[in-house]
Formats: C-alpha cells, structure tokens, sequence
C-alpha cells in the first residue's frame, strides 16, 4: 500500500515523500477499512503540510494529507451492519485519505448514490457541507434581510456552490475575483450576479456601487491576510465578516479594524467543527451532500486527475492561477476486483 506522509511542515514539494509498505491497516470494532480511489487535494489539506504564517509548527509525528475521498469498502470490523463489503463510499472527516487505505469508523463511510461517478463522489461531502455552514452563518448574520452580501475568491470551487445557492435562494451577492479573465468566467456562469477583479484600481468603488445605500452587510472571505481590511472597510456599519480561509498574503491586526467604532462582527466557520452538529443535523447536512452530487455534479468540478504517486505535479496543478475546479489523486481499481461498479 502507498501514502503520502510528511514529518514535518514545510513547502509540500519538499516535505511530502510517498512511503510503501506491505502492511494494511485492520478496522476495529464499529469500523471500516476502505481501498481509496479518489480524494481531492483541497487548499485545506496544503495548509495542514505547510503551516500558516506565525503560527507554531504542529508536528510531533508522521502525518498523512487528506480528510476526505471516495472508495470500496475493502474489510468490515466487528459489529458493523452498514456499509457493505464492496459499496463505495464517501467518506469525511477521514484523516490521512492520500493514501490506498483508510480506516474510519462506520457512520461516517456515507453511500454513494447510484449514478453518481467515483470523481463526483470524491468531492461530494466537504464543501457542500461547508456551503451548508456558511449558508447557515450568512443567514443568520442577515437576520432575515436579502443582502447584498460579498464574496472573495468567487470563482473557487466553494465560491461557486455559493453562488449557486444565491442564485437558488434570491440572495443578493457581489462576486469578487482577482482577475479580468476570471471575472468573465464567473459572469457566463452567473449573468445576474454582479462580478469585480480586484486587479481593477477602483474595484472597492465597485463594490460601493454595487451595493447601493445599504452597504455590505456580509463579507464571506477565503482570502483573508493583508485584503481584510479593505473588507472591513467596505461593510456596513453592523455589519459581520464571516472568514473560512488563508489563500492570501500578509497580515491584518485585529487593531487596523474598525471593529468598535462600527459595531462589525468578525467571526470563522471551519468544516472541522462539523462533527459537533447533532447526528440529525449532519444526517440531513449528508442528505444535502448526496442530492447536489446526483443533480448538479457538474458544481463539483474536477480540474485533473493524477496518481497518487505523482502527488508533487498534482500539488503544483492544485496551485495553478486560473484554475477550475478540483485537482483529484487516483489510485487504480485493482484488477478483477468486481467490487463497486462505478457509475
Ligand atoms: N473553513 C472551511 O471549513 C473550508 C472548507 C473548504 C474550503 N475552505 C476554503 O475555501 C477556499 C476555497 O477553497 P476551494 O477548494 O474552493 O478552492 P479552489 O477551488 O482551489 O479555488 C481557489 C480559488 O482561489 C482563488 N485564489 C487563489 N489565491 C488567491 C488570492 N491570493 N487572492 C484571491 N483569490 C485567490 C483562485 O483564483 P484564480 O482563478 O484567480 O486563480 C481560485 O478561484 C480556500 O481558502 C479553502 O481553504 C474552507
């Protein structure tokens, strides 16, 4: 069995290696082991190798990327009624997938609905549950008002679910992209939703523009670092800056924010806090999950596929300007298997 590990944290190109070994993981009692198939390389899982800036270095031992992917269920530990030998499945949260084998427990290797594809169903749990959290906070910072409602990073692969959902839901959204060529993407994708490159000198004029007398009441960010200021500033007074992410440079003290003088509310959502909903609420967050995948998986964009074993092209493509969607790590299906006809 291959995994890619690292031991300490560092540019992944330099710190990933992938290990073989003939040994595969048993499941225990209440668990599954899976063969992985797919899993994604999220921004998330590069985080997780490299660190963020001025935070302490967590490693104290080997480690392998990746929380969530799609597989056949390989080995069934005691007590185990569901899922089947054989079945795919998704799993999430399911750390150290960017390897051939995985263990997790039962309840959370969730079906693959028939029809969907093992790509599709690679992708299918961690940002449709993340649109569900940041839907749920965006709707309850609006107090029932229809927006507007800012977004960075909309042409990104969670960008994209929420504009979606927007478009779905009536919500008022102004899309924000870095570049000219990926503002017209967005506006084919999304004609009525307003879009902004940040590489325009008077983009924050745009936004003002675009928002009207109302202001910015949301500002869902991804990109944080040295941009959250000029977020803070374009909001509303009482306005809150919900930040699920690190995709820029350099820094803001909380201090450069006018936080007091205007009441603003700056809060994080994270997928990682995910398993402290309630079984009922994850079960129907799944529901939601499992019904995007079969009626719109072209929301869950691959970007390309790569072995698993060429983890270090895949990472570069991952980090690509311009790209769409998800770049996927693949392990083949072993030959003569019969297990988990795909699609
Ligand atoms: N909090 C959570 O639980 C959670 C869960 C899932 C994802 N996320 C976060 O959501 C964000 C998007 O993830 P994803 O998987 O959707 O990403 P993705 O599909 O890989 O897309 C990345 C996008 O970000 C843009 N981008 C990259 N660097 C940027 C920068 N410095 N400034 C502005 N735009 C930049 C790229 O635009 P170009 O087209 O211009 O290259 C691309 O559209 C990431 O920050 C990720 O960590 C958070």
């Amino acid at each position: 069995m291959r995994t890619v590990e690292y031991t300490r944290q560092g540019e992944a190109a330099q710190v990933l290696t992938l290990r073989e070994e003939r040994h595969r993981p048993t499941p225990g009692s209440g668990e599954v082991l899976v063969r992985m198939l797919v899993r994604p390389i999220h921004p998330g899982d590069l985080i997780g190798v490299e660190g963020l800036p001025g935070q302490p270095e967590q490693q104290s031992q080997a480690r392998t990327p990746g929380v969530e992917g799609m597989g056949v269920v390989e080995s069934v530990g005691a007590s185990v009624r569901a899922p089947r030998l054989g079945q795919r499945v998704a799993v999430f949260p399911a750390p150290g997938t960017w390897s051939d084998f995985v263990v997790v427990p039962a309840d959370l290797a969730v079906p693959v609905p028939d029809g969907v594809s093992d790509e599709t169903a690679a992708l299918m749990l961690v940002n449709p549950l993340t649109l569900r959290m940041l839907y749920r906070a965006v709707e309850k910072a609006l107090r029932g008002q229809a927006g507007p409602v800012l977004q960075t990073a909309a042409g990104s692969s969670v960008g994209r679910l929420v504009s979606a959902a927007a478009a779905r839901h009536d919500l008022q959204l102004i899309n924000l992209v870095r570049s000219t060529s990926g503002a017209e993407k967005m506006r084919t994708l999304y004609p009525s939703q307003p879009v902004i490159a940040t590489c325009d000198d008077d983009w924050r004029a745009q936004v003002r523009l675009h928002a009207g007398e109302r202001g910015v009441q949301v500002v869902l960010d991804c990109v944080g670092g040295a941009m959250t200021q000029d977020l803070a500033e374009l909001l509303a007074d009482g306005g809150t800056l919900i930040s699920y992410g690190h995709l820029g440079s350099g820094t803001t003290p909380l201090e450069a924010l006018p936080l007091v003088a205007r009441a603003l509310t700056v809060r994080g959502v994270s997928i990682l806090r995910w398993m402290s909903r309630t079984p009922m609420e994850r079960a129907q967050d799944v529901a939601f999950a499992q019904d995007l995948a079969q009626s719109t998986p072209d929301l869950l964009e691959v970007a390309a596929s790569y072995d698993l074993a060429d983890f270090k092209a895949a990472v570069e493509h991952a980090r690509r300007p311009g790209k769409s969607g998800t770049v996927l790590l693949t392990t083949p299906r072993k030959a003569g298997s019969g297990h988990g006809a795909g699609r």
